[in-house]
């Protein structure tokens, strides 16, 4: 049957075809510099992987939780769906819209509120931008832990919706460690408030889950209590080469022993990464010789000012001398520890070398993961000769990234199973830390049984019957 104009088969939807009515309501409660349609949309980006303009009905833009309630009821009572939207630097198209959506931001809901520090947590809209929280905390002595690439564009709110991952996981946890407390809007408008401020409160189920990781499916957040850590004296980072997996392994724990508590990131690059990453299309010189297999990179914080780098320095040699690595350097500054970081955050030199690039986020137990990478690389240069693989990630955290280059076919497909497929046999995870989105959705049942999926469909249903909320992503209804 052909919809008739202003009323869809779909979910109950009651509203003029263009939608105009709607807008103007919105705009009432918004105010004009809250709602951009049409022109006011150009050279909005749609986030900075997916390149392009951004696509919508309309950009709403409200500045309190109680009108983000009021653009949900209207949204809601005409069965309009809307993308929420942070900062749009998510890698699996959880912030993906349409011309038919409205999306809608945060951008303007971006206030520190307040900083407690005697209660260790920092208040703040869910607009925030993670760098600012971070430098926040700072200034009043303490720390933020959640860390990632993303950090001067991505805001707390998507931090939350995607249940962000990053570098400091092995040490602080995922976001979901890092919020205290939260409030979000509902599709239906409700206001959801679990603002609070403790670490323990263990009074039957807990809300702020509900939103965590829902990658903005089940309810908008725009409110949250973030749990704030001691700042480490300072930070020594090391950069190692070791010769095999199995003491890539073995020095995690080395290491984790020796300083517990202290390791702050333990981070890997396959040679591949490393070469690439310290070749010719990089502005970075290897620190060490581009001959091994694995280089390690290390954080370690310190809180022994007269002999933390000493004993770390004492460390490095023991596993020198026992062979357990071949070369190491640790940075001598604050500029050298960022040149070591870019190694492994730098995607230029693959974007300059390649043009395309497929990205992978996934997670196995390690004593898998050497056998693994090397059977994907080989299943994958078998089938197309000209690809190639290049492997890094947060090895401390089990979390494998991929950067393949999928050679002139580009059968995205096709790459996508030989790197989901053998995941099921060893429990791993198609999306470490990344989310679903869009570009895994086919292969969620690799990770999450029947039942799981059931129930997350159960609880998406109940949350949103009409299924306004960011349609789509994760799994279709
Ligand atoms: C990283 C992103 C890709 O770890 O998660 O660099
Ligand atoms: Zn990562």
């Amino acid at each position: 049957m052909r919809d008739s104009p202003g009323l869809s088969m779909g979910a109950f939807r009651i509203m003029s075809t263009d939608g105009s009515q709607l807008l103007q309501q919105i705009e009432a409660v918004v105010g004009e510099p809250g709602i951009l349609t049409g022109k006011g949309l150009a050279g909005r980006s749609a986030g900075i992987w997916s390149g392009g303009e951004l696509k919508a009905m309309a950009l709403v833009r409200p500045t309190t939780t109680a009108q983000v309630s009021a653009v949900m009821k209207l949204c809601h009572a005409a069965g309009q769906s809307v993308v929420p939207a942070g900062g749009m630097t998510g890698l699996a198209g959880g912030h993906k819209s349409t011309s038919a959506d409205i999306v809608l931001s945060t951008e303007r809901m971006n206030r520190i509120e307040s900083v407690d520090a005697h209660s260790r947590c920092m208040t703040v809209e869910a607009g925030a931008i993670l760098q600012t929280v971070q430098e926040t905390a700072a200034g009043a002595g303490l720390m933020f832990a959640l860390d990632l690439g993303a950090r001067a564009s991505c805001t707390i709110g998507g931090n939350i919706a995607t249940n962000a991952g990053g570098v400091r996981v092995l040490r602080y946890g995922m976001m979901r460690e890092q919020v205290l407390g939260l409030e979000a809007v509902l599709a239906d408008g409700t206001v959801v408030s679990s603002m609070f401020n403790v670490l323990k409160n263990n009074t039957g189920y807990d809300p702020r889950q509900m939103f965590l990781g829902s990658e903005g499916t089940l309810g908008i957040v725009t409110r949250a209590v973030l749990r704030l850590h001691e700042a480490p004296l300072a930070v020594e980072t090391a950069i190692l080469a070791a010769p095999s997996w199995e003491k890539v392994m073995s020095l995690l724990r080395y290491f984790d022993a020796a300083l517990p508590g202290a390791l702050g990131a333990y981070e890997v690059m396959w040679r591949d990464h490393y070469e690439l990453n310290t070749g010719p299309c990089s502005s970075v010189d290897a620190p060490l010789a581009v001959d091994g297999p694995y280089y390690v990179l290390m954080d370690v914080f310190i809180s022994d000012a007269d002999h933390g780098r000493e004993n770390l320095q004492a460390l490095l040699m023991n596993a020198l001398e026992q062979g357990d690595i071949t070369d190491g350097a640790l940075a001598s500054s604050e500029t050298e520890r960022g040149k070591f970081w870019q190694i492994r955050e730098n995607f230029e030199p693959e974007q300059a070398k390649f043009g395309v690039i497929y990205g992978y986020d996934i997670s196995l137990p390690l004593d898998a993961m050497e056998a693994y990478v090397e059977a994907v690389r080989a299943r994958l240069q078998r089938r197309f000769a000209d690809a190639e693989l290049m492997a890094y990630g947060h090895i401390g955290d089990g979390n494998l990234h991929f950067s393949i280059y999928p050679g002139e076919q580009r059968d995205r497909a096709a790459v996508d199973e030989m790197v989901y497929f053998p995941l099921q046999a060893l429990q791993g995870s198609v999306s470490a830390e990344h989310g679903i989105g869009l570009v895994k959705k086919a292969y969620l049942g690799y990770t999450r049984g029947d039942a799981e999926i059931e129930l997350m469909r159960k609880t998406k249903r109940m949350m949103d019957p009409a299924n306004i909320l960011n349609p789509g992503k994760i799994f279709d209804l």
